[in-house]
Parts: structure tokens; C-alpha cells; sequence
């Protein structure tokens, strides 16, 4: 049976948020993207309100929701702000590791503590030298005993600055490659873990972005998820999970951005009449209308596949999805600041932020290059 209903639960979930949105988070957006200050305080009420670590499951005391309820809560964010979405969204992502592959003890000691307190973790899967390549990562873990020392630089985290904790995709023999790769959980205060700067970047200037240096950093073994060689699936496997709520974050952007344009082409006029009865202007909000409906479909598709345990597909089916939406996203952003003409290139409106931000979902967690080779090797293999 075809449904397309959210149900009365995920209903009540997108009204919550969408009333966070529209009381703390909207009035907010453009303070912190001016100032590049981490929104601590809108972090933790979202933490209060249950939007974070919603995967851990119920028998550790977890919401255990699926991708359909990151989806709801992904879009209703990024309608308000691209930059405090992702913020939220990455304690789901360096936290994935650990529910795919760890063991249950591994899941209390690292994942549980997490639903205590408003804790942040950090992805730490690119490097300087490795981006779309993620397989030929340098960082080292050599075994010592019951240790690893690990050695190497990571670039580009997400949440760095105010993370407790880290999960680190390591090689342990890089000729082996892929299969060379493994995950360790190490706490943010072992030492010889240094911070770079905060990155000050285009869009999604709240988010904390840094370099993460790692330097005879000793990781007891107890540590490692999964076996040896397996943390490549496992990193792959957490983005198949995660490119899908990322996807809906565009999503939401897009939606503010078709929403402002419209009703600011209703109010400005031009030759006599409002810009909306320009035919030209009309086909730009009928495009945005289109990708925006289409979007959405493919990420709840995609939710659904592997909230079904259809991990396959659902992976094939979220870089569709994140493809779709990371580039009609970009396309409906910067359409909207054309229908505002020179006031959407200024900060006074927020249709330039918008554009801003979603760029950056073209680029992180898979370039949308990175997403139509995944999708291309899907349609080639036998
Ligand atoms: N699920 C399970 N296993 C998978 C898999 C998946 N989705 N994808 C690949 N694998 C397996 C393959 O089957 C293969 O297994 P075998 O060796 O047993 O045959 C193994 O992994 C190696 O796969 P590939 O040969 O396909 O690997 P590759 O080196 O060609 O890379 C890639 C594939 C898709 C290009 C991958 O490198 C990739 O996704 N790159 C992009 C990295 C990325 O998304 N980075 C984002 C960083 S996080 C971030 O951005 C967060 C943030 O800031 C907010």
C-alpha cells in the first residue's frame, strides 16, 4: 500500500521543531552568521528537546528513531538555518559509527552518555590530502601492546572545537587500502589531539569547522568499532544513513527560499505591477516548486528503504536524493536572490545567507560529483 501521510507522531515531531524554528532559531540566523559565534545555547535547547542522538536505540534508553524522523527534523531546520542544522545533525553522524558497529558495550560506554547531557561528537573521516577519496586516508594507527598510536591530521571537522568526543577513521597498512581502514572512539581530551582555528567560511559560518591534528595519540584497542579493515564500510554505511537528512536540510532551505520570493515578488512592483505577473519570474518559482516537491520525495524514499532495511538501495537511493537536493537547492537560492535583484545581494534580506549555505551541501559528506559516481556505479554493476 502507497502511503504519502506522515504519521500523527512525526506530524506533532515537525510542528515542534517547526515552532523552534520560527521563535529561536529564524530571529537568530542572521546574528550568528555575522559573528561566526557557535549557537551553544540553541544547540542544547535542541538537545532539551530531543532533536539530537535520536538514533541510539530504545533498550539503551534511545529514542531509536528512524531516517524518516531525521528527515522531518532536518528539513524544519534548514527552513531556519543551514549553518545550526549541521551543528545539530553531526552528533548523529559521528555517533552512527558506533550504533553500525559497535558492540553493545561499545554503544553504552560511548553512544549513551551522549542522551545525558548535551554532549557534541565529531566525524573524523577527511584529511588534508583525502576528500572525495576517502579510501586513501593517511592517518596511522600502529599497534603497541593494547594500544594504538595514532598519528595524522584530519581536516575540515565539523564540531571540533566543542567536541567530547571523536570518531576516527584511521589505516593501520595503507597499502591495503580500503581494507586497511579502521574506526577508533577517542575521547577529545587524550592527549597529544590539537585543534586548528575555526574556519571562517563562506556559509554556515556558525558551524565550527576545524582541522583536528593527532599526534602519538594513545587509543586503548577496546576502542575500535568492528573488526580490522572494516571501518571504510563502516564510514560508508554511516554516510548511506546521514547524506538522506542532509539532503532535507536543502530541502528546508530551499522551501525558505522559494517562500520569501514569492511573497516578495507579490509586493514589488515594477513597469505597474507586482514582478509575480511576469511570466519569467513565475517559471523560476514553478522550477523551485518542482525540485523542492521532487526533492523531498527521494529523501523520504530513500528514509524509507533503510528504515526498512533495504541499506542497499537506501544507500543508492540517498545519493539521488543528496544530489538532487544539494543542486536544486543551490538553483532555487540563487533564483530567489535574482527575483530580489540588488536588495538579495545584501544582508538586510536573507535570501544571499540562504545561497550562502547551501553551497557548502554541494560539498560536505560527498561532493554532488561524489553522489553521480555512486549513483553511476549503481546503474553499471551486473
Ligand atoms: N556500504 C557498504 N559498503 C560499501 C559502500 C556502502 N555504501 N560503498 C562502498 N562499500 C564497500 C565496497 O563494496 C568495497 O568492498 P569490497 O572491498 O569488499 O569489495 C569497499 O567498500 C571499497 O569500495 P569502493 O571500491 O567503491 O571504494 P572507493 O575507494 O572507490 O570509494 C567512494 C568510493 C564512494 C568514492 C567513497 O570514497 C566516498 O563516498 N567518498 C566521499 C567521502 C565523503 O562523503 N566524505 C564526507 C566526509 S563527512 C562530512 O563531510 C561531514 C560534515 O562535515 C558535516
Amino acid at each position: 500500500m502507497l502511503n504519502f501521510s506522515l504519521s500523527d507522531d512525526q506530524i506533532a515531531l515537525r510542528d515542534m521543531v517547526r515552532k523552534f524554528v520560527q521563535q529561536d532559531i529564524i530571529p537568530n540566523a542572521a546574528k550568528f552568521d555575522e559573528s561566526g559565534e557557535f549557537p551553544r545555547d540553541l544547540i542544547n535547547k535542541a538537545w532539551e528537546m530531543g532533536l539530537m542522538n535520536i538514533a541510539i536505540p530504545e533498550k539503551f534508553g534511545g529514542m531509536g528513531l528512524g531516517i524518516i524522523e531525521d528527515v522531518v527534523i532536518s528539513e524544519e531546520l534548514g527552513a531556519g538555518c543551514l549553518g545550526m542544522t549541521t551543528s545539530i545533525a553531526v552528533n548523529t553522524l559521528a555517533l552512527y559509527p558506533i550504533l553500525i558497529g559497535g558492540t553493545e558495550a561499545q554503544i553504552e560506554e560511548f553512544a549513551v552518555p551522549f542522551l545525558s547531557s548535551p554532549k557534541l561528537a565529531a566525524f573524523c573521516l577527511t584529511e588534508p590530502g583525502s576528500g572525495s577519496d576517502a579510501g586513501s586516508l593517511s592517518t596511522m594507527a600502529k599497534e603497541e601492546g593494547d594500544h594504538f598510536v595514532v598519528n595524522g591530521s584530519k581536516m575540515w571537522i565539523t564540531n571540533a572545537g566543542h567536541a567530547e568526543l571523536f570518531t576516527v577513521f584511521c589505516t593501520t597498512n595503507k597499502d591495503l587500502k580500503t581494507k586497511g581502514i579502521i574506526c577508533l572512539v577517542i575521547p577529545a581530551n587524550t592527549p597529544g589531539i590539537s585543534l586548528g582555528k575555526h574556519e571562517n567560511k563562506l556559509g554556515q559560518r556558525c558551524s565550527d569547522t576545524r582541522a583536528v591534528t593527532l599526534e602519538n595519540v594513545r587509543v586503548p584497542k577496546k576502542n575500535m568499532i568492528g573488526k580490522f579493515g572494516e571501518g571504510f564500510k563502516i564510514a560508508m554505511r554511516t554516510l548511506d544513513r546521514t547524506r538522506t537528512p542532509i539532503a532535507a536540510g536543502a530541502v528546508g532551505a530551499a522551501r525558505s527560499a522559494m517562500t520569501y520570493a514569492k511573497n516578495y515578488s507579490k509586493e514589488r512592483k515594477q513597469f505597474g505591477q507586482p514582478i509575480a505577473n511576469f511570466q519569467a519570474i513565475q517559471f523560476m518559482l514553478a522550477d523551485m516548486a518542482v525540485n523542492i516537491e521532487s526533492a523531498r520525495l527521494l529523501c523520504y524514499k530513500s528514509a524509507w528503504l533503510i528504515d526498512n532495511g533495504q541499506e542497499e538501495q537506501g544507500g543508492y537511493f540517498s545519493a539521488l536524493a543528496k544530489r538532487h537536493a544539494a543542486d536544486m537547492a543551490m538553483e532555487a537560492a540563487t533564483n530567489a536572490v535574482q527575483i530580489y535583484g540588488g536588495y538579495g545581494y545584501t544582508k538586510e534580506y536573507p535570501v544571499e545567507k540562504i545561497m550562502r549555505d547551501v553551497k557548502l551541501v554541494q560539498i560536505y559528506e560527498g561532493t554532488s560529483q561524489i553522489q553521480r559516481v555512486v549513483i553511476a556505479r549503481h546503474l553499471l554493476k551486473d
